[in-house]
């Protein structure tokens, strides 16, 4: 038997336009799945492989989950689901996040948006006992000092994994997590694009290189898969070592 092998599977990755969402969602394509993804654009052709947007053989459809509304309204373009990857995730710089406008935005697509989608396909994962799986971060063990927001949601984010991993246990649902340290995606282009900050990032990494999608894919395929079939409410650190 081969536990990573999602043929027949529907997957659908919230946030899998672009950067650890895409990666995770191919990487459940590659492995015989039915992927469907979603981001903020109209269309997948307004994504482009250089931003981290990898979508040949994906369903993409448009989802604001910054819109509770929307979200509840979705009709989606399955009608089982296996596994529920939640990848969405949003930053504002320049002290934004001080705002409380700013503030409640962050909150509202990374942490709010959470439970909005983990209840929309409840009753999906239930019939098909699958997987949900929430991407929050290593920001969630210590302080980002200009970050309050993404800091405060991320934290959240573990303790709905955690929470939702026992409320729906009951039902045949596994809830985990990951929490990624830093990848190379657009989201971190103001560290990774500046040499000098970038340098100081990898010396802080045991590993000595930043993450990619795949390696945040390898613990996703992992925690979706039988192999994982005793784990539930954990949020898996895969960071090279970062927060060590
Ligand atoms: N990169 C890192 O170092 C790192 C570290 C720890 C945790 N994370 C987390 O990993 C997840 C993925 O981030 P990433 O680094 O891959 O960044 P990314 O490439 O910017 O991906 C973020 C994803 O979230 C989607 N999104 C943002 N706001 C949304 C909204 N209002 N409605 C629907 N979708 C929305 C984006 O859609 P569009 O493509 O349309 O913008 C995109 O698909 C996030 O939760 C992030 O916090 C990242």
């Amino acid at each position: 038997m081969n536990e990573l092998d999602f043929n027949g599977k529907q997957v659908l990755v919230v946030g899998g336009s672009s950067g650890i969402g895409n990666g995770i969602a191919q990487a459940f394509r590659a492995r015989g799945a039915h992927v469907a993804v979603c981001g903020t654009r109209a269309s997948a052709a307004d994504y482009s492989p250089d931003e981290g947007s990898h979508l040949e053989g994906l369903d993409y459809f448009r989802l604001d989950v910054s819109n509770a509304q929307a979200i509840e309204a979705l009709q989606p373009p399955f009608e089982k689901l296996d596994v529920l990857v939640l990848a969405q995730g949003a930053v504002i710089y320049r002290r934004g996040e001080f705002e409380m406008d700013g503030f409640r935005k962050v909150v509202e697509v990374n942490l709010m948006s959470l439970m909005a989608c983990a209840t929309k396909f409840q009753a999906m994962l239930s019939a098909s006992k699958g997987s949900l799986i929430i991407v929050s971060s290593t920001a969630a063990y210590h302080s980002t000092m200009g970050n309050p927001a993404y800091n405060a949601s991320k934290t959240g984010a573990v303790g709905l994994t955690r929470t939702l991993g026992e409320a729906w246990a009951g039902n045949g649902i596994r809830v985990n997590g990951i929490a990624p340290g830093l990848v190379d995606t657009k989201m971190t282009k103001a560290t990774t694009s500046n040499p000098k900050r970038l340098e100081g990032a990898l010396e802080r990494i045991p590993l000595k290189r930043l993450g990619t999608p795949a390696d945040m894919a390898g613990a996703a395929l992992f925690l979706a898969s039988p192999l994982s079939s005793y784990i539930i409410g954990q949020t898996i650190v895969v960071d090279g070592g970062l927060i060590l």
